[in-house]
């Protein structure tokens, strides 16, 4: 029988992202300092601690996995985690959020393992403009990896782009019409307080604004019919019918009432929020000849009913937490 993960407020939580590294190799501004410290690697979880920490998490409900880094396509031979969790009773959906430029090499292996959704994140198709935000070159990997995961057969591909003020204005839509023309959907971020760089209220660029650019420029747009109001991003229509476009605004339009999303870092700590600012340590369970299974559930259930109501960026009870963004996966 499972037992769900529930919160006091009622939460179900089935959706548990994985963070396989903190290493990345690019350096957005908004997510990582250049020079970083990052975790020995053997204080990465195993692939084998993975797939036993999602053995415990699926019987109590968590049937959707996201894999995220760093860059999680810098673990090598990242499909044999996807081969060792897919078969995993309950496991419905596996994802993979990657920035991309290891995807054209990896798109076949990882498909032959199974994996078939894909986000890719990516801020502007501007070489200039990418290595000011990224600290590094590549766009044109990217671009290649996205041709390469659709052409392999990935299906859906997502196109994420934080948006930034100064930055997105300029790339709204061009990102718009390439999403269009290669079939992926596009999905605007609203910039977060978390990570790296100093955030400031006026570098946000909220939804409404996207949409205006979108429609004015791009195509008519209208809420999709399958819109979910609990979901985190906002689903509307081009008129044309020619793809979808998704928003997650997570200032103008907060969705933690309905968040169903756990986490675990690449060291194995265990966060109830993105935004959290206490985390269960669970590796030590994980790493003994015989993993605790009694008290990784314990975790899970402890952690989630502690789960605080939402982030609160937009009160004044707002607190930065200390790690940033490539620790967590977003
Ligand atoms: N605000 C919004 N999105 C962010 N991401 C990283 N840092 C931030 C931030 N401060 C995004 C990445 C990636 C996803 C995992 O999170 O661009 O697409
Ligand atoms: Fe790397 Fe992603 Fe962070 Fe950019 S946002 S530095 S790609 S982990």
């Amino acid at each position: 029988m499972i037992e769900n993960l529930v919160d006091r407020f009622g939460r179900i939580h089935n959706n548990l992202r994985i963070s396989v590294t903190d290493r990345c190799n690019l350096r957005c501004t908004y997510c990582m300092p250049e020079d970083v410290t990052f975790v020995d690697r053997g204080e990465l979880l195993t692939f084998e601690e993975i797939a036993q920490f999602v053995r415990v998490a699926a019987p109590l409900g968590v049937n959707k996995i996201r894999l995220t880094g760093g860059e999680p396509l810098m673990r090598k031979g990242l499909d044999n985690l996807v081969r060792m969790l897919t078969p995993i009773p309950g496991i419905t959906d596996i994802g993979l959020t990657t920035n991309g430029l290891l995807l054209a090499d990896q798109a076949e292996s990882l498909f032959a393992a199974g994996l078939r959704r894909l986000n890719v994140s990516l801020d502007t198709l501007d070489p200039g403009r990418f290595r000011e935000l990224t600290r590094r070159d590549g766009v044109e990997k990217v671009i290649a990896g996205l041709l390469a995961a659709k052409a392999v057969g990935f299906g859906p591909i997502k196109v994420n782009a934080v948006a930034i003020r100064g930055f997105i204005e300029h790339d709204a839509v061009p990102l718009a019409q390439f999403c269009r023309k290669y079939g992926f959907e596009l999905r605007f971020i609203e910039y977060m307080p978390i990570g790296a760089e100093s955030w400031e209220r006026e570098k946000v660029v909220y939804a409404h604004e996207l949409l205006e650019w979108l429609e004015r420029d791009v195509a008519p747009l209208s809420p999709s019919p399958d819109y979910d109001p609990r979901a985190p991003a906002m689903d509307f229509d081009y008129a044309d019918g020619k793809g979808r476009v998704g928003i997650i605004a997570s200032l103008s339009r907060p969705f933690c009432r309905s968040c169903n999303r756990i986490r675990i870092t690449a060291d194995g700590k265990l966060r109830n929020c993105l935004f959290a600012l206490n985390e269960t340590d669970v590796k030590p369970m994980l790493r003994r000849p015989i993993p605790d299974t009694v008290a990784l559930r314990n975790a899970l259930i402890d952690s989630v009913a502690e789960k605080w109501e939402g982030h609160e960026i937009n009160t004044a009870k707002f607190v930065k937490p200390l790690r940033t963004m490539h620790t967590i996966g977003g």
